[in-house]
C-alpha cells in the first residue's frame, strides 16, 4: 500500500534518520571479487573482517514510484592501496539517482560500460548519477565519509553487473590524495 506523507527528522551531526528503516552493515567478507588484490581481501576477511560501510534507510519502501532515501557511511581505509568503497551497482531498469555528501571526503565513481566518470565529493556536493551509469562510492579521506542518497524505489540493485563489467577504474590512495587506475591494474 502507498505510504502517507511524513516528516523524517535528520540529525546533521549524528547522521541519523528518525523514524528510520533497516540498517545494512557490509563487512570486508561481503565484498568478494571487488578488490584488485584478492589475497589481501581474503586475509582481511578471515582476520578482523572490519566493517567497511553501513547503510541506514528511511522508512520509505523500495517499491515502484516511491522515493526512498538512505545514508551511507564508508569507513576510512584501504586494501593494498585500493581505497575502501561500496560494492557498486547498476540500476537494472536505468533510473537516475542523487547523492549529497554530508561528512568526510569521498568520490563518486561512475561507469556506463565504456566511459568512467569521477566526482570529488565533500560536504555540500550533490553528485548526479544519470540513468544507465553504474555507481560506486569511495572514502578518500582519513575519517568516515557519509552521504545521503535519494533514488527511485523501483530502480533495483544489480550487483552482478559490476562483477561482470567492472567499474572502468579503481581508486588508490597516494601521498597527494587519490589516483584512478585502469580497472585491471
Ligand atoms: C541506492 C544507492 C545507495 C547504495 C549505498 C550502498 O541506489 O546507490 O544507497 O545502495 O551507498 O552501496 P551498494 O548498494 O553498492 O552496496
Ligand atoms: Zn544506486
Amino acid at each position: 500500500p502507498p505510504i502517507s506523507p511524513m516528516a523524517i527528522a535528520f540529525d546533521a551531526e549524528r547522521l541519523t534518520l528518525s523514524p528510520e528503516g533497516p540498517t545494512l552493515t557490509r563487512r570486508m567478507s561481503d565484498l568478494e571479487g571487488l578488490f584488485r588484490d584478492s589475497d589481501a581481501w581474503a586475509a582481511e576477511s578471515a582476520g578482523e573482517n572490519p566493517v567497511v560501510y553501513t547503510v541506514t534507510s528511511s522508512p520509505v519502501p523500495e517499491i515502484d514510484r516511491e522515493l526512498p532515501q538512505s545514508i551511507t557511511t564508508i569507513m576510512p581505509g584501504d586494501t593494498s592501496g585500493e581505497l575502501w568503497m561500496t560494492k557498486g551497482h547498476q540500476h537494472p531498469n536505468h533510473q537516475g539517482e542523487i547523492y549529497l555528501a554530508l561528512q568526510g571526503t569521498g568520490g563518486l565513481l561512475m561507469f556506463d560500460g565504456e566511459r568512467t566518470e569521477w566526482i570529488d565529493m565533500q560536504p555540500g556536493t550533490i553528485g548526479y548519477i544519470p540513468p544507465g551509469w553504474a555507481h560506486r562510492s569511495v572514502n578518500t579521506g582519513d575519517e568516515p565519509y557519509s552521504f545521503l542518497a535519494v533514488y527511485p524505489g523501483g530502480a533495483g540493485h544489480d550487483y552482478g553487473w559490476v562483477l561482470e563489467h567492472g567499474m572502468g577504474s579503481r581508486a588508490y590512495r597516494t601521498a597527494g590524495g587519490v589516483e584512478l587506475r585502469p580497472y585491471s591494474e
